[in-house]
């Protein structure tokens, strides 16, 4: 199973990956909690993301590529992943097919788990009171949603146009979702 799994901030992705991860037996990739502790650990990476990170907008294409590539070269990533936040524009998701198709594991497909952009304004007020995550305040989370509306739909269309995306919705229960997702990855006859 290999899985780019597609949403807005907030959308549940990590939510979602968490539980995937355990009845799929794949690790979670997640680029925002590798960069996330990058920062935590201060390294040189984590130096360089984080303004952008707490401004709400996308890190270089080249320092992400290469955090990518890294992280799918290790021994758990051989027999399948669940992406979550990468590809976010269409200059990365050009770049992981070529990436993925040099050691001959191209993507199951794309999974798009569609939330309203009203609810996600609650949600992740919510966790900004619960976790304090620095990018998680009103402005910033606005931020987010214009960049996911502006560069990271078309990576839905992208997958679309190659016939390998399918969608979800993402609100109501958390296992409802699940549930949903585990449906369509079924019928799209994934994995
Ligand atoms: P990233 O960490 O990827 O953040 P994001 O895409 O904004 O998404 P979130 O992690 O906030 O939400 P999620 O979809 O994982 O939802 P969650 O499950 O947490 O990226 C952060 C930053 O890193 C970016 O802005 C950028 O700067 C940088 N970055 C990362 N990747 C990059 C890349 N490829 N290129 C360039 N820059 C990159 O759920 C959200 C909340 O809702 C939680 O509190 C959860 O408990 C709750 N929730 C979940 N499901 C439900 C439900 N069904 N009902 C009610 N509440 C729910
Ligand atoms: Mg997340």
């Amino acid at each position: 199973m290999r899985i780019v799994l597609m949403g807005p901030p907030g959308g549940g992705k990590g939510t979602q990956a968490g539980l995937l991860k355990q009845q799929w037996q794949v690790p979670h990739i997640s680029t925002g909690e590798l960069l996330r502790a990058a920062v935590r650990d201060g390294t040189p990476l984590g130096l360089k993301a984080k303004a952008t990170m707490d401004a709400g907008e996308l890190v270089s294409d080249d320092l992400m590529l290469g955090l990518i590539e890294e992280r799918l070269s290790q021994p758990d990533a051989q027999t399948g992943f669940i992406l979550d936040g990468y590809p976010r524009n269409l200059s990365q998701a050009e770049s992981l097919d070529q990436v993925l198709a040099r050691i001959q594991q191209p993507v199951s497909g794309a999974l798009l788990v569609e939330v309203d952009s009203e609810k996600i304004v609650d949600r992740l007020a919510k966790r900004a009171q619960q976790e304090g995550r620095s990018d998680d305040n009103e402005a910033t989370v606005r931020k987010r949603l214009a960049i996911y509306a502006e560069q990271t739909a078309p990576v839905a269309n992208y997958y679309a146009e190659k016939g390998q995306l399918v969608q979800v919705l993402g609100e109501g229960e958390i296992a409802e979702v699940t549930q949903r997702i585990l449906a369509a990855v079924n019928e799209a006859g994934w994995g």
